[in-house]
């Protein structure tokens, strides 16, 4: 076993952990996007990782295609802004869009991303997240339909997520020590 970061508090998903979540969502959008014409959208850059073991394991016909908006930037608050950095090169006109997500929290930077792309006519569209925190009492303003696992209500890094465009790394996903942060 390798050792954990020394900035990083718990882990709360190890690589194997991670790999038989990603196992199960493969296996579950396979069978739901059969005879379909999925285009996978990752958001830039945190779902990278995700993106690349989550395509491996779907087994239908798929192209893929990467957006880059800006909501965090470098604090571990959300700011609610969200602007489009980077957009696709793909028309996704009368395809069936799912979007790949490392973490959804408020859910600002998705309904965004969903209202935009939805405007573009896409069969259909959908959203994929790894993680989800969804604390009780506090709303998303989406719905996802695959989550990967839940995510308590702490700042999380690792497997793709970042802070301050470190810890990317990582393979597991763990919670950052908040003197990391404070
Ligand atoms: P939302 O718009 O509040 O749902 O924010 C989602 C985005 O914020 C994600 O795509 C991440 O880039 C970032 N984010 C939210 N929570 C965390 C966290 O715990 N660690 C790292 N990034 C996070
Ligand atoms: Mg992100």
């Amino acid at each position: 076993m390798s050792t954990v970061h020394p900035d990083v508090e718990t882990v709360l998903f190890s690589e194997e952990e991670i790999a038989a979540i990603v196992k199960r969502l493969g296996q579950q959008i396979s069978q739901d996007y059969q005879g379909k014409d999925l285009v996978l959208i990752a958001v830039l850059r945190g779902a990278v990782v995700f993106m690349g073991d989550l395509m491996r394991a779907i087994d239908v016909p798929l192209s893929i295609d990467f957006m880059a908006v800006s909501s965090y930037g470098d604090k571990a608050k959300s700011s609610g802004i969200v602007r489009i950095v980077k957009d696709l090169d793909m028309d996704i006109k009368g395809r069936d869009v799912l979007i790949v997500e490392d973490i959804l929290d408020s859910g600002l930077t998705l309904k965004y991303l969903m209202k935009n792309l939805s405007s573009r006519h896409p069969a259909s569209i959908e959203v994929a997240t790894f993680l989800w925190k969804d604390i009780e009492g506090k709303q998303a303003a989406i719905n996802p339909k695959y989550v990967g696992t839940h995510c308590p209500d702490a700042f999380v890094v690792g497997y793709g997520l970042d802070f301050a465009e470190r810890y990317r790394n990582l393979p597991y996903v763990g919670i950052l020590k908040p003197e990391v942060y404070s």
